[in-house]
């Protein structure tokens, strides 16, 4: 949970103020000279595209430190990568590219076990998979689309993460916000977490059932939310619900907090509803076998009812999957759009998720996958402890490769972001809309191809930098230590 000081509040409060109104009186300028131009402006009597706060907020705000977002890459990212350098005629207004790159520690791609870059036995089997199947299949899963490498793939996500039959998507957002319409529609419930992922918010809301949110991972609070509307039933005709959906994520993205899992699901048991469980940034990250919360928190996964995931961090890969009982699956192939009419996921990126589970699984024949989680682990809670020690407001549960750091005030964003650039230390900053307005975030993830060293380096630089900007905002109280117990130390 965030702790936010009251004084911080304040003068984030005042900032955001200062800039909304520096923002509208640069806006009442801007119209004002438009109206004083004879010549006609290009477009008149046209409504404009772009209106309201949203695009506001975008122009004021956002443009002034987009340096800070969409920074381009030009290497794979792994724990070092190579950053674009950029530079700006205009005031930051437009960014151009240069040919030079810095070398940056990576603190911000989701590669939790290391198989986004080259790996020795992921990267031939990608390699040959390319040649044999090039990179499309130009056709849906229906028609031409599905290879050996598809079907491969759903038989091994199936046995991986403990379920009867899996279906794979080409993109992760879109098995979220495709499939939850496909599961429940009008008449029906989805009680989602509050701080869910858009994807998750996007399917629900598109589903046509009524959405109901929970307090953040608060397990009491969804059991209130279940009783009254059960009891309620649907809106006007108090009929009862035809199903009722939990959605619920593994680790949050925004948060690093792992999900209440046992408590949700004995609440669901209790209600019969039926739970849907989002393991974007936990499948492979987390759990002694890499097989996600459920391993990790002794959660048995015929309890979870539809277990979502993507290839995107742990696997190093695209696309995303569901994973439940046999029927669920053909109702789903058979029904889900996003599967019916978009082309499949493309062979060699297939190819690089069933390799890397075997490498996680142990079946190409060496212990690295083992080593792999073991190291994410270590390099999580290695980094976690010494950020909390430096004083800084981590949020997030021990074992998270996620940390998110508090920034809160909008000055802070770019401050942050810029001096960790500037000693080659690559940090992604979330804002708002991604985060609530207040609660302005660094957000660092670790990797399992981290070394001792590199962690070092990057806390190094984040405290130097945390100095700066200002943002330990729990000091740490020295370690009072008696000149007897030094002596004895230094013995
Ligand atoms: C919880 C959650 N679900 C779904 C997605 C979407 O996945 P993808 O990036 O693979 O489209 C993300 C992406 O970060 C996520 O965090
Ligand atoms: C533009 O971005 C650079 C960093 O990329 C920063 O140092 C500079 O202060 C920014 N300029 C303005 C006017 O915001
Ligand atoms: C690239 O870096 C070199 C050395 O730092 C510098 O002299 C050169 O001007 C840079 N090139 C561009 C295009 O910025
Ligand atoms: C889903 O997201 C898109 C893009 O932001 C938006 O246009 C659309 O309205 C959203 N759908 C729903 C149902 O919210």
């Amino acid at each position: 949970m965030v702790k936010l000081p009251y004084l911080t509040a304040l003068t984030t409060l005042i900032s955001y103020g200062l800039l909304f109104l520096f923002g509208q009186i640069r806006d009442l300028f801007r119209k004002i000279l438009d109206l004083l131009k004879f010549e006609k402006v290009q477009g008149k009597g046209y409504a404009p595209i772009c209106l309201g706060l949203e695009d506001f907020y975008t122009r004021r705000l956002y443009l002034r430190i987009q340096d800070c977002f969409g920074r381009p890459i030009a290497s794979a990212p792994d724990a070092w990568f190579d950053v674009v350098e950029r530079y700006s005629n205009d005031n930051n207004k437009t960014l151009q590219r240069t040919s030079n790159t810095t070398k940056c520690l990576n603190l911000g791609s989701y590669n939790y076990l290391g198989f986004a870059a080259a790996d020795e036995y992921c990267t031939p089997r990608v390699i040959e998979s390319l040649k044999k199947y090039s990179p499309s299949t130009c056709s849906v899963r229906a028609d031409g689309g599905t290879t050996k490498l598809h079907t491969e793939l759903e038989e091994l996500v199936a046995r991986f993460v403990g379920k009867p039959a899996a279906i794979l998507f080409g993109m992760g957002y879109a098995t979220n916000s495709a499939i939850i319409p496909a599961l429940i529609s009008k008449g029906g419930l989805i009680i989602s977490d509050s701080l869910n992922h858009n994807s998750i918010v996007n399917g629900s809301r598109g589903s046509g059932a009524v959405v109901r949110v929970f307090q953040h991972n608060t397990p009491s609070h969804l059991e209130e939310v279940l009783r009254e509307q059960i009891a309620e039933g649907q809106p006007r005709t108090h009929r009862p619900w035809k199903k009722i959906i939990v959605i619920v994520e593994g680790i949050y993205s925004m948060e690093g907090e792992l999900c209440k899992l046992p408590e949700i699901i004995a609440v669901c048991k209790k209600y019969k509803a039926y739970t849907y469980l989002d393991e974007a940034h936990s499948i492979g990250a987390i759990g002694k076998s890499g097989r996600g919360v459920c391993e990790l928190l002794g959660v048995d996964p015929a309890d979870v009812d539809i277990m979502m995931g993507t290839f995107t961090k742990s696997f190093g890969s695209c696309g995303g999957y569901i994973a439940a009982s046999k029927e669920i699956i053909r109702h789903l192939k058979h029904t889900c759009p996003a599967h019916l009419y978009a082309t499949s996921m493309s062979p060699p990126a297939v190819q690089q998720v069933i390799s890397a589970i075997k490498v996680i699984l142990g079946e190409d024949g060496s212990n690295r996958g083992a080593q792999k989680l073991a190291q994410i682990r270590e390099n999580s809670n290695f980094f976690r402890s010494e950020l909390q020690k430096m004083g800084f407001e981590v949020l997030g549960d021990n074992d998270s490769p996620v940390m998110p750091i508090m920034l809160y005030n909008p000055a802070k964003i770019p401050a942050f972001s810029r001096e960790c650039l500037n000693q080659n230390v690559a940090v992604v900053t979330v804002a708002f809309p991604a985060t609530p307005l207040l609660l302005a975030r660094a957000r660092i993830c670790i990797s399992a191809s981290h070394t001792r060293e590199d962690l070092i380096k990057g806390l190094e630089v984040i405290s130097k930098v945390g100095d700066l900007v200002g943002i330990k905002y729990f000091p740490v109280e020295p370690e009072k230590v008696t000149a007897e117990e030094k002596l004895k130390k230094l013995e």
